[in-house]
């Protein structure tokens, strides 16, 4: 007789928008307009902004309905002599959810390692934060065919034992798609976000099944259809389209 196999379980998608470092209070509007379509219109997906951590404190002051909010990075520690830097801690009293850790503009400019990144993965988490940790491939070594190497070293490395569906989401962004206009194939995308959840599974076993793969790199309305119908894609980090909420929402409009 056949194994029974599992059925693959039921996930809930993410549209989380990363702003980088944009927005001003002017931008404050944008968050406004967003609840107001959504409240019209809310698609089967959880919504979340990472707005600097400037804008962290006044945006939860809007109490954006259907709108979670988020940090873009952390520190490894809980606290200390560290100039410049904002703890998950505060991140959390401020009203963040999740934070986004191991962004490659972060792993580039500020030569973060896999290492580093599981840290911070770590202190997030202890503080009762979801961590969206990022891994994706450069340009040459896609070129070179090293794309699944490299995320799954990147996976292996920056995840630390504890993660599960609930405090850890994936975000896949290959480094050459970042605010490039390029997207890779669907049977690109599918290949490595299948790969992800392999490993996944093979670590945290049923979590591993459940946790969130976010595809990330270019995403705009007028591909978030064909990018979030392929399998294993369970929502996407926006960055340059998550800016205006007509664009985000227009990403959004691929969960209605
Ligand atoms: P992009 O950025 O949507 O502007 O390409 C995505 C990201 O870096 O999270």
């Amino acid at each position: 007789m056949m194994a029974k196999q599992k059925p693959a379980p039921k996930i809930k998608p993410l549209v989380a928008g990363n702003w980088k470092m944009n927005g001003v209070g002017k931008q404050l509007g944008e968050v406004k307009k967003l609840v107001t379509v959504l409240s019209r219109q809310k698609p089967k997906a959880d919504v979340m902004i990472c707005p600097p951590v400037t804008l962290l404190s006044r945006m939860v002051a809007l109490k954006p309905k259907g709108v979670a909010l988020g940090g873009q990075d952390c520190h490894a520690n809980v606290d200390g002599a560290h100039t410049g830097d904002v703890s998950a801690d505060m991140l959390k009293e401020a009203g963040a959810k999740a934070v986004i850790l191991g962004h490659s503009e972060r792993r580039a400019d500020h030569g973060e390692s896999d290492k580093a990144v599981r840290a911070k993965v770590g202190a997030a988490q202890r503080s009762g934060l979801t961590a969206i940790m990022c891994v994706g491939e450069s340009l040459k070594q896609r070129k070179a065919g090293e794309t699944l190497k490299v995320v799954q070293a990147q996976l292996r490395g920056s995840l630390p034992d504890k993660c599960n569906a609930k405090n850890t989401v994936i975000a896949y962004e290959p480094v050459w798609a970042i605010g490039s206009g390029l997207t890779p194939t669907v049977e690109q995308v599918a290949q490595v976000h299948g790969a992800l959840r392999k490993a996944l599974v093979r670590r945290f076993g049923d979590e591993g099944a459940k946790m969130r793969i976010l595809y990330g790199g270019s995403v705009k309305p007028s591909n978030a259809d064909e990018l979030m119908a392929v399998p294993h894609v369970n929502g996407a980090l926006v960055g340059g389209a998550s800016l205006t909420a007509k664009d985000f929402y227009g990403i959004l409009k691929a969960y209605l």
